[in-house]
């Protein structure tokens, strides 16, 4: 059975043999871990001893960030900003609003949510000098991946299990743009960092959570009846540097 101190060590093993890793194996190797995250998470190991259970994922989480070249260190919990950006307008955010609206019928299904990419609106805005400048401030040199999606979670059962994402969406930006629910029931944003209790985000219209998606496992729970939700996704990569 892992002791507390094995699972310390593997971690150690697992940054050291990372530093030899091509980029390619070194995002194969965050895939895997991410995978055994979710997994844990998402309940499928019920058969695996709780304390085994628990040390597995926090050599998977502790892991994680440690793949990654860039910021990582200064924000233990993965999580950047969260609340109203100074980094967007409110004539940016109207802009989003209605594109995320006209985008909706093109949306396509992505595992258990609809994205609409490819809206020129959300691709200008992510590209905007505030937004670069905000980041760059916060993080250290980053690169826009162009990548701005609309996303959907307007049916009963719409979620996202536990995951990390890939580079493209190494920094996420993510914008809440409207949240309807009519009981006291919601879905809700969950970032799950490494040794420290799950957070919990409802994200008012307009405010935004900036969390590095590619390190920190996060999920958003089941869409109840009469629950519909659209956010905007803008995503970053970060470039190493003078806070690494
Ligand atoms: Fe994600």
């Amino acid at each position: 059975m892992a002791s507390a101190e094995e699972a310390s060590a593997l971690v150690q093993r697992l940054s050291q043999l990372s530093t030899d890793l091509t980029a390619a194996e070194r995002e194969n190797l965050k895939f895997l871990l991410s995978m055994a995250a979710g997994g844990v998470l998402s309940g499928h190991a019920q058969h695996i001893p709780e304390d085994l259970r628990k040390s597995a994922l926090g050599a998977t989480q502790h892991s994680l960030p440690k793949l990654i070249a860039g910021a990582r260190e200064k924000f233990p919990t993965g999580v950047v900003f969260h609340g109203r950006g100074p980094f967007l307008t409110d004539e940016e955010r109207e802009a989003l609003d209605r594109e995320s609206r006209s985008c909706r019928p093109r949306a396509e299904r992505f595992l258990d949510h609809y994205v609409a990419s490819g809206a020129p609106v959300a691709r200008d805005i992510s590209l905007s000098g505030p937004i670069r400048a905000f980041l760059t401030e916060s993080v250290g040199p980053i690169a826009p991946t162009r990548r701005a999606n609309y996303l959907y979670y307007d049916e009963p059962g719409l979620g996202i299990d536990p995951h990390v994402d890939k580079d493209e969406f190494s920094l996420n930006i993510l914008t809440m743009l409207e949240h309807r629910s009519s009981g006291p029931q919601r879905s809700e944003l969950i970032l799950h960092p490494p040794g420290r209790e799950a957070m919990r985000f409802h994200l008012q219209p307009g405010e935004s959570l900036v969390f590095f998606a590619d390190s920190v496992t996060h999920q958003r729970t089941r869409t109840v009846a009469d629950e519909a939700i659209r956010l905007v996704s803008f995503g970053y990569r970060t470039l190493g540097g003078t806070h690494e």
